[in-house]
């Protein structure tokens, strides 16, 4: 089964997408954590990303598109993926759909509002990837894998702010792209982590 998870930045993609993908015993690709470990590594497309994912702007489609496309020929991916954060454009979406056939997307929806405080209190584990929110973490380690957790450099509230804007004017338009397609799914986002998990399993029945 092939997944996407849609939604504005925060509101839940990474957690939930996390989660369905040990559930599921798929892999969860999210475009935003290729592009970080790129950047970490110094490789030359993390050169070409950084300013962009800095400044809360999208990088390039073809960058995006071509790092996709080699992470999704390798083995693991064979039995289906959980797609976090692509595509980002109709452009994306237009190709990804060349590639691979999508069953579900997963709208998550949530206000503006919401978004701003759910991204102030975000943690993030620089080794494995797991993310936390403050309001509901002992400590300031990874439950995972024991290491510090930091905060996102693109978490500042006037790179969110810059962030929400890109994501209502180039990525919005993927949910009438894949309403036309029959296969859009909205799942209310604001509600406990838990219960909004078992909405997103009810949307998949
Ligand atoms: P990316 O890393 O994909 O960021 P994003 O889409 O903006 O989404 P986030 O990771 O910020 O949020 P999320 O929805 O995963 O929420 P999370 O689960 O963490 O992309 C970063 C950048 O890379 C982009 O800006 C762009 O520059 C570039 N990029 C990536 N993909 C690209 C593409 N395809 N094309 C072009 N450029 C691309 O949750 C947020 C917080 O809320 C956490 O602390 C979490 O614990 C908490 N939380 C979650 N759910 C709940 C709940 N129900 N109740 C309370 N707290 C909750």
């Amino acid at each position: 089964m092939n997944l996407i998870f849609l939604g504005p930045p925060g509101a839940g993609k990474g957690t939930h997408a996390q989660r369905m993908s040990i559930d599921l015993g798929i892999p969860h690709l999210s475009t935003g954590e290729m592009l970080r470990a790129n950047i970490k590594a110094e490789t030359e497309l993390g050169k070409q990303a950084k300013g962009f994912i800095d400044a809360g702007e999208l990088v390039p489609d073809q960058l995006v598109i071509d790092m996709l496309r080699e992470r999704i020929s390798q083995d693991d991916c064979k039995n289906g993926v959980i797609f976090d954060g692509f595509p980002r454009t109709v452009t994306q979406a237009q190709v990804l759909d060349t590639f691979v056939k999508i069953d579900h997307v997963i709208n998550l929806e949530i206000p503006d509002e919401a978004i701003i405080d759910r991204m102030k209190g975000r943690r993030v584990c620089p080794k494995c990837g797991m993310t936390y929110h403050t309001s509901l973490l002992q400590g300031t380690t990874c439950t995972s894998c024991g290491t510090e957790l930091i905060i996102r450099e693109d978490d500042r509230p006037e790179t969110v702010q810059a962030r929400l804007v890109v994501y209502h004017e180039k990525t919005q338009p993927l949910i009438d792209y894949y309403q036309a397609a029959g296969i859009l799914r909205n799942v209310d986002s604001v509600g406990t982590i838990d219960g909004v998990y078992e909405n997103i399993q009810g949307a998949l029945k």
